[in-house]
């Protein structure tokens, strides 16, 4: 089939988090046109059904199909939450063996179309995952982009927001490093117009940030305890990317993003803020990170780094 107009997705994965995803776009009118590839084609054919019974209600036509991996030729953005994921007690990082082979057969498929679009990676360990397709498919760091920690950002955001009792959107905090356990709160550029969360957060409490920051980072062993896993918080978050992509907006998000010099490393996928456009990621923002904050980050680098290690074998 041919393009429909000029904002293609084609979603592979059509769990919890890929069918939520294609509900966000489906329901924000982001996209003109998606294909849905899934081992469960059953239950991709359900989907594309049901969500095309949205489509009267949504802001804006879109075409909704079951696609196959041909549907990839002429895609503009390949959104991947394909693999398998975390059981109650397991790391996001116990993930990265399993999900590294099945992601070879997924980017090697995809490529033989042709596809020279725009990657963005959901599935778990996402930095890692990210680094491996921007080896596996060959294409240029900025057009592999992660979900990385905007997800533990708009956490923190809204764990902000209920002391602050603003908008989770009106305050300025992110999360950085690695999506998952070696994660750190940006604490040193945390502000609410201005005022910074640090100091209003220690005046309370001197234990409150720190509280703070470790409910945000656990946030997601506390949900796949109550129901098994998450999908609505990273599908907006990934739906905030997509947006930011097709409207070409040059907004900044914190995504995971290829670091060569930034923050004074190298060769990594790591949560950092960047700027997204339709060109992918314009640009790595390096905001200052404090002397604790440096430690923290290049901390998370390296446990990253001996995940991606195995990739480069
Ligand atoms: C999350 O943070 C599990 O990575 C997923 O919700």
């Amino acid at each position: 089939m041919n393009k429909f107009k000029g904002n293609k997705v084609v979603l592979i994965g059509n769990g919890m988090v890929g069918s939520s995803y294609a509900f966000s776009l489906v329901n924000q009118g982001i996209a003109d046109e998606l294909s849905i590839i899934d081992l469960d084609t059953n239950k991709v054919k359900g989907d594309v059904a049901d969500l095309n019974h949205c489509v009267a209600y949504s802001p804006s036509p879109i075409r909704i199909n079951a696609g196959t991996y041909e549907d990839c030729k002429d895609a503009d953005l390949i959104v991947i939450c394909a693999g398998a994921a975390q059981k109650p007690g397991e790391t996001r990082l116990d993930l990265v063996a399993k999900n590294t082979n099945i992601f070879k057969g997924i980017v090697d498929e995809v490529m033989k179309t042709g596809f020279d679009g725009i990657f963005l990676i959901a599935t778990n360990p996402v930095d890692v995952l990210s680094y491996a397709v921007m080896k596996l498919s060959g294409l240029p760091k900025e057009r592999v982009i992660g979900s990385g920690t905007i997800l533990d950002s708009a956490r923190l955001q809204y764990n902000i927001s209920e002391i602050f009792n603003v908008a989770p959107s009106s305050v300025d905090a992110n999360m950085l490093g690695e999506h998952g356990d070696s994660s750190l709160a940006h604490w040193s550029h945390a502000n609410v117009a201005g005022k910074s969360v640090k100091e209003v957060l220690d005046n309370k409490d001197p234990n409150a940030a720190e509280e703070m920051f470790v409910k945000t980072r656990d946030a997601a062993y506390e949900i796949i305890e109550a129901k098994g896993s998450t999908y609505y918080g990273v599908a907006m978050g990934l739906a905030r990317i997509t947006k930011a992509i097709f409207s070409d907006e040059n907004a900044v998000l914190t995504v995971s993003g290829y670091l060569e010099g930034e923050y004074g490393h190298d060769g990594v996928y790591t949560g950092i803020p960047a700027v997204i456009n339709r060109n992918g990621i314009r640009e790595i923002i390096e905001v200052a990170l404090d002397e604790d904050e440096q430690k923290k980050f290049a901390h998370s680098v390296d446990v990253l780094k001996g995940f991606q290690a195995p990739i480069d074998e």
